[in-house]
Order: structure tokens, then C-alpha cells, then sequence
């Protein structure tokens, strides 16, 4: 639990400290810009997650994508959760965290041959399978393997998720899992697949859903295909539900649904079912608990606006620039400064290299540090290097304590595997 000391980063004052680090302090230490992660925040998240949950025959695997440092990957084994990966890095990094195979599934609808065997072998719990092809596939590799896959069917239920279109993944036009009419068939044919034991259903329809009405009814949608598919001796042994948790962007405006009464939704839906219900939450374990740490260069005083020119950039934050996202920003100092209008920009050469436009701050001046809030999740499991800027640093923060878990990159590991082409070859 986070005590009035550990003030997480949604406290309504301007927090100087976060999980019981002074982070004036802690960037006097570590050069900005950097991302900040707050272990008590992620472990109250897991923790109520697992209370709601309690007496469900659950697991829960988290979504690597959305922070993939080993050490939030470590704190979430150390939790007893799994892992959902989507590609052989993914995997292999969870792996490496400790988190045992038969608590990771993979999804995604590009897996190649070869991250297929690299995860059969591995002996991971389940596949969820976005196609026929891709069924096919699996079917291929692990008789050749001698392996049998356990496969879930990425149900797209064509529900609107009510959410930024480029996060959206279960309505029938986007690339995501196959139809319940295709499903349906799926199971007819099962017998033919000496190799892939089809036992499980899978859904997800997208990312940051504040409501729970576009839950209800996918959750409905699946519930109904697994009854049908029991009523014929299909038996299903876990239906996964995804992840796509909301989570606070914007003080005051953005209202998350809390984990008991997503999960109540879940087995209201499921009520009956006897198998083992996953989930596969990414944001709504992280976000909330990661900030990023950044100075301003200096303030610009442009023809028509004042731009408040960050350290930071899109290269080590891109939510606003692809999903015009919204991140509050707060300046760390605590004091009480009048009020003032900027374009919150970074030093990459693109207009849409832009935090935030006439966002209202107090007064800021060259060398005040800066938190982005809620930047947890898809942060720095995003970033690039784009400008040539190096990737980003990451510190774990922990009652009071910190540790780097990723040292900014130098020089010579960004250019690491480069060479100027020197020996020429034909193919
Ligand atoms: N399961 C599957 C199959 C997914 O594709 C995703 C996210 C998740 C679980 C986790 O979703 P979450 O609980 O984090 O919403 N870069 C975007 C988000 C992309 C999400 C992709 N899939 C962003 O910054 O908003």
C-alpha cells in the first residue's frame, strides 16, 4: 500500500515525491529525461486486480507490450502473474524475467513459423489464434515438432470499443481474430488437427475502455458462442477476456472503470462456466504508476504562440503525436506560480513533435523539471531513436528507494550492428 509519503503520481497536488523518492532529487542524480515507475503503484494494481478475482479459477498474463522492462516484468512474476506476448522478444524476455512458460499465451496475428516453434518448444500455455492460416500453420509446426499446441480462437465480436480508432480491435473491419460463423467451423473441423487441441476462446477488443457496456457485450457475444459450442460436445477449457482497461490520462475528466466491477461484468457473462477465465490486462497494471522526467530547454516566445520546449520528445513518448493522447503535465517544484498558456513541444525536427497545444501551466522557466503523467504503459516500451537521440532511461521506484533498470543508451550502443557497407557481397 502507498502511505500519504508515497504520494503516486495522481495525487491532486504537484507531488515532489512519488512511491517515497524525491524526484528533484532523483533527477540532481539521473540526467532527464527519463521514466520514472512507481513498484508500490504497480503492485497495488495487481493486487486489487487479484482481489477482485478472488475465488476465480484465474490467471492473469500481463501484456508485455505495454511495459516490457525486466524489471516490471520481474515485479509482475514475483506477483504470480503471467505473461501475454506477441512476438519471440516478448517471449524470450519474459523468460528471462522468471515467468514460468506455462504462464504465458501468445497472441498476435503475424507469428511467424518460427516464433511458433520457439514458443512450442518453450512450452507455453496457449496460442490465440487470429486466422485460419495461422491455425494451419501451428498445426504444421508443432506436428513436425511432435508437440501438441493448445489453441485459443481470437473471437473478433464486432463491438465498437468505444476508443481512439487506431487502438480499436474488435470490430470486423480491423485485422484482429476471425468471426464466430468462422469460429464455429473451426470447431467442426477440429478432429483433423492431429497437432492443435482447439479448447479455448479468446477476445479483445481493444485499449483504454472506460466503459463497461462495450465489455458486456463482447463478453455476452463469446458467453453465447460457448454455450453453443458445449451444447455440441466442444468442451472449452479457458476463455481468455482480453485486456483494454481504461485508465486516468486527464484529471477530472477521464473515469476508469475499477477491476471488481469489470470482473463482475466477466462473470456475469460467464456465469456457469467451469474452466479457467484469463486475462490480459496491460495499461490499466502500469500507466497510472509510471511518470516521465523531463527539463525545459527554454522557452520560445513564437509569432502567434509560446512554446515550452521539452528535453523529451516523441522519439521517447509518442501517444500524442499518434493518438493526439492527452498526458497531464506538472511541473515538480510544488510552488504556486500565475498561470500561463503553452505548446508543449520536443527538440525533434516534426511539427507533430508536440505534447500538448495551448495547454494551460503555471509560468515555466529553462531548467524546471517536469513529470508527464501516466506514461507508464506504452511509453518507453515504444520509444525510438529517432533524431538519433538515444533510447531512453528507466528507474524502478520503491518505498523511499530507487534503482536504474535502464541506463540511457550511449552513443556507441545506438549505432551498435551498424557498419559502413564495406564488404560487398552477391546474392
Ligand atoms: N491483449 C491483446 C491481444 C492486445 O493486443 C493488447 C494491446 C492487450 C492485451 C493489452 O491491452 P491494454 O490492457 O494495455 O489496453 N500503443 C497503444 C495501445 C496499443 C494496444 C495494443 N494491444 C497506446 O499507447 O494507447
Amino acid at each position: 500500500m502507498i502511505d500519504a509519503s508515497h504520494a503516486t503520481p495522481h495525487d491532486s497536488r504537484a507531488a515532489p515525491r512519488i512511491d517515497g523518492v524525491d524526484l528533484q532529487a532523483l533527477a540532481e542524480r539521473i540526467p532527464t529525461p527519463f521514466y520514472a515507475y512507481s513498484a508500490s503503484a504497480i503492485r497495488d494494481r495487481i493486487a486489487s486486480l487479484q482481489r477482485a478475482l478472488q475465488g476465480v479459477d484465474a490467471l492473469i498474463c500481463y501484456a508485455v507490450k505495454a511495459n516490457s522492462s525486466l524489471a516490471v516484468l520481474n515485479l509482475m512474476h514475483e506477483h504470480g502473474v503471467g505473461a501475454d506476448i506477441v512476438s519471440a522478444g516478448e517471449l524470450w524476455r519474459a523468460l528471462r524475467a522468471g515467468i514460468p512458460p506455462e504462464r504465458i499465451v501468445f497472441s498476435g496475428v503475424g507469428k511467424s513459423e518460427e516464433e511458433i516453434a520457439e514458443a512450442l518448444s518453450a512450452k507455453i500455455l496457449r496460442f490465440n489464434v487470429e486466422s485460419h492460416e495461422e491455425l494451419l500453420t501451428l498445426q504444421q509446426v508443432a506436428a513436425s515438432l511432435g508437440i501438441t499446441a493448445r489453441a485459443a480462437v481470437r473471437i473478433n465480436p464486432d463491438v465498437d470499443a468505444l476508443t481512439h480508432a487506431k487502438i480499436s480491435t474488435g470490430k470486423a473491419e480491423n485485422k484482429f481474430g476471425v468471426s464466430i460463423e468462422e469460429a464455429r467451423r473451426w470447431f467442426a473441423e477440429k478432429e483433423a488437427l492431429s497437432h492443435v487441441q482447439l479448447d479455448g476462446l479468446h477476445v479483445h477488443i481493444g485499449s483504454q475502455i472506460l466503459s463497461l457496456d462495450p465489455f458486456r457485450e463482447a463478453f455476452k457475444r463469446v458467453a453465447q458462442f460457448w454455450r453453443e459450442l458445449e451444447a455440441v460436445g466442444h468442451a472449452i477449457a479457458s476463455i481468455d477476456a482480453g485486456g483494454g482497461l481504461g485508465v486516468r490520462y486527464r484529471e477530472g475528466h477521464d473515469h476508469p472503470v475499477d477491476a471488481a466491477a469489470y470482473v463482475a461484468v466477466v462473470r456475469d457473462a460467464l456465469a456457469g462456466f467451469t474452466g479457467r477465465l484469463l486475462f490480459e490486462p496491460g495499461r490499466y497494471l502500469v500507466a497510472e504508476a509510471g511518470v516521465l522526467l523531463t527539463r525545459v530547454i527554454r522557452i520560445k516566445h513564437g509569432e502567434q504562440r509560446k512554446f515550452l520546449v521539452l528535453d523529451s520528445a516523441m522519439n521517447d513518448l509518442q501517444r500524442p503525436s499518434l493518438y493526439d493522447a492527452w498526458h497531464d503535465i506538472v511541473p515538480v517544484h510544488g510552488e504556486t506560480r500565475a498561470m500561463t498558456e503553452y505548446d508543449i513541444v520536443g527538440p525533434v525536427c516534426e511539427t507533430g513533435d508536440t505534447f500538448a497545444r495551448a495547454r494551460a501551466m503555471p509560468e515555466c522557466a529553462a531548467g524546471d523539471l517536469l513529470m508527464i503523467r501516466t506514461t507508464g504503459a506504452y511509453g518507453a516500451s515504444m520509444a525510438s531513436t529517432y533524431n538519433s537521440r538515444p533510447l531512453v532511461a528507466e528507474v524502478l521506484l520503491d518505498r523511499g528507494r530507487y534503482a536504474v533498470v535502464r541506463q540511457r543508451q550511449s552513443f556507441e550502443d545506438m549505432i551498435a550492428g551498424e557498419q559502413p557497407a564495406r564488404h560487398w557481397e552477391t546474392a
